[in-house]
């Protein structure tokens, strides 16, 4: 018999969705798919020409389980230059990817019984996680009506003796919402007030637009870097997300526990893809190259929100980061039942892709990723609207 801990568990329904998108397109079905959670560009030249060399020079052996120590010191010194947050290489863990940086942290720091603040709609792997390390996801809502911004006010109800742990993701997954850096202090007050470890998923660090400036909330106090765990990754912000390169910055105490547990369960992240996360933060073409991909997302977000406020009945939150929209189709949901139900109508149907809101605990949604061409987003949104409509 499988272990209780593993009975709930689901594959993560965006991975699934995109597998049945690519069996379709196989197949020569016409469809456009909303589902990616990666950007539809490719990782620059600089950045693999680094990895093949490491490769021909023999980087090829085990490396040290916290990675190796050129590219800690490089984040170390990326994390106060952009950040504002002074951590010493020994603080940094090289993890396969942001989402092994989660697990291992969470891993690390909670106990049986232990209560997890989410802010819901969230990202499909957070409840997982926390369910497998046998704590409890405690639901945060947050209102359409907010542009989906957590707020300290909100949060302040949901916490107990039993709180561990609030996970902050901003920009957000599947949102876009971003949450103001004074807010965000005054979440960090409260945390601190009450003894709860944020863990701060900056992912989509990189994509914020109308001018907004990303915030690390480690960087706002000693006391507050001292209970808060940055997660990171190269896969979002250099297009490298089949790299599966991440990283954790904390205090040494976790950062020590997150090695050893790296060491005792994958060794340690690839050896010779590290020597291309290097590069990534040394060469001067890298910023250039971020920067390229940030206009051209916000240009599509741009797109994408003006084209889905001209579909009656429904609203949306113009997202101020990452590269997710994620429109309100209730009013088209319930027609069928489900968002899932309509996920399937707008497959067949419409032949457009998106994954429903359900997956990220916001019934009636629909999360639609912008890392297609702007004409995709013209005719896939076209294609959504006569397939919503034809259910009037
Ligand atoms: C909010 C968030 N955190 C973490 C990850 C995982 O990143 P990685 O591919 O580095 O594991 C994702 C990927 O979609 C994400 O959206």
């Amino acid at each position: 018999m499988l272990a209780k801990r593993v009975s709930h568990i689901k594959p993560a329904p965006t991975l699934a969705l995109s597998a049945k998108v690519n069996q379709l397109k196989t197949q020569g079905v016409d469809i456009i798919g909303f589902g990616a959670g990666e950007p539809d560009f490719d990782t620059p030249d600089f950045i693999k020409e680094a990895c093949i060399k490491a490769l021909k020079d023999g980087k090829t052996k085990y490396a040290p389980s916290a990675g190796i120590p050129e590219l800690k010191e490089a984040l170390a010194e990326k994390l106060l230059r952009e950040n504002q947050v002074e951590y010493r290489p020994s603080e940094v863990v090289i993890t396969s990817g942001a989402k092994m940086a989660l697990f291992l942290v969470m891993l690390a720091l909670l106990e049986e019984g232990d209560e997890v603040l989410l802010p819901s709609p969230y990202w499909v792997t957070y409840p997982e996680q926390i369910l497998l390390c046998g704590a409890k996801v405690v639901e945060v809502p947050l209102k359409e009506e907010e542009g989906f911004i957590l707020r300290a006010e909100t949060l302040k109800e949901y916490i107990t003796p039993k709180t561990k742990m609030l996970i902050l993701n901003s920009p957000s997954n599947p949102t876009g919402a971003v949450v103001p850096k004074q807010e965000q202090e005054k979440i960090a007050q409260l945390c601190l007030e009450r003894g709860i470890f944020i863990v701060s998923d900056e992912c989509y660090e990189a994509f914020l637009y109308d001018g907004e400036e990303f915030v690390s909330p480690a960087s706002f106090s000693k006391e507050v870097r001292e209970i808060t765990l940055t997660i990171n990754a190269f896969s979002k912000t250099f297009s490298m997300t089949g790299w599966r390169l991440g990283y954790v910055a904390c205090p040494e105490k976790y950062a020590k526990v997150i090695a050893d547990l790296n060491s005792q369960s994958i060794s340690n992240a690839t050896t010779f893809a590290q020597y291309g996360a290097l590069e990534a933060l040394k060469n001067s073409k890298a910023k250039e190259f971020v920067e390229n991909m940030k206009k051209t997302f916000e240009r599509r977000r741009d797109l994408a929100y003006n084209l889905l406020g001209e579909i009656p009945h429904i609203s949306v939150v113009k997202p101020k980061g990452a590269f997710y929209i994620f429109p309100n189709l209730k009013f088209y949901s319930e027609k069928l039942g489900s968002d899932l139900r309509l996920a399937e109508y707008l497959i067949e149907k419409g032949k457009v892709a998106g994954v429903p809101g359900s997956a990220f605990g916001a019934e009636g949604y629909l999360r639609l990723s912008y890392c297609v061409s702007e004409n995709t987003i013209k005719e896939g949104i076209d294609r959504l609207k006569s397939a919503l409509l034809s259910l009037l």
